[in-house]
């Protein structure tokens, strides 16, 4: 969507506001011994409290409310029965639905003790994030984040995890334009005033190829090597982007 009224800025800032708060809960409880269904009724007890509903159970029936991947998986993890240990690269990603706005944010963090790869890794999905933000702005092309974010990543000796992008959102989960994480050759929009979107580095230790689990929902690498993934909801400007879900941790 493209914000265009002050009633926009709220329904938008309200659902990202729930989307941080999730984060910022979430972040605090994983531990050794919590299970990722343990995380997901926190977040689904929270999302109720807050009047809000999980944008990925509305729109496609995600068998949860909250999607939680570990290690070698990069997204759509399902929660469930798994007990998380230390030394284990955990990535967080809520997307909430809250009086017709849509907001995503995804955070990973390294169980303690871990090792220092992964958490390099975490390091680089949120630098990778930064170095996307001077160059999404309005009247460029939606391909300078994917340079961006890929010549971050490829400095700090990581790879993109391919086939996966951000996105527009707003209204709903995913809406035009597709936001690579590389430059994409069919990709020729341009970034208006007012868009939002999610920019959404997914980068892996391993060679960047994913496949898709058994359970037709997790994606992870092929390789086995570790993921991580930084995303936020922002608004493009003609100066910098606006940030709607940076108090996310
Ligand atoms: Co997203």
């Amino acid at each position: 969507m493209s914000i265009e009224s002050s009633a926009d800025w709220d329904g938008l800032r309200a659902a990202a506001a729930v989307v941080s708060q999730t984060l910022a809960l979430l972040s605090r409880a994983v531990e050794p011994g919590i299970t990722t269904g343990d995380l997901d009724r926190m977040a689904a007890a929270l999302f109720a409290s807050c009047g809000a509903r999980s944008a990925p159970a509305l729109v496609y029936g995600f068998p949860g409310s909250v999607l939680i991947s570990v290690n070698d998986e990069v997204v759509h993890g399902v929660p469930g029965a798994r007990t998380i240990a230390a030394g284990d690269l955990v990535s967080l990603d809520v997307t909430v639905e809250l009086d017709g706005y849509v907001s995503d944010a995804a955070r990973s963090l390294v169980v303690e003790p871990g090792e220092s790869t992964a958490r390099r890794l975490v390091g680089c999905a949120a630098a990778a994030f930064a170095a996307a933000l001077p160059v999404a702005r309005a009247g460029h092309r939606v391909n300078e984040i994917g340079r961006a974010v890929h010549r971050e990543v490829r400095r700090q000796g990581f790879a993109v995890v391919k086939g996966l992008a951000g996105h527009g959102l707003g209204r709903t989960i995913h809406e035009p334009p597709s936001v690579p994480n590389e430059w994409d050759p069919w990709q020729s929009d341009v970034l208006t005033e007012g868009l939002v979107i999610a920019i959404e580095p997914m980068i892996t230790t391993g060679s960047g190829e994913a496949v898709e689990g058994k359970d037709g929902w997790t994606i992870r690498t092929r390789d086995r090597s570790l993921a991580a993934h930084h995303e936020n909801t922002v608004v493009i400007t003609r100066g910098r982007p606006i940030v709607l879900t940076e108090s996310a941790v």
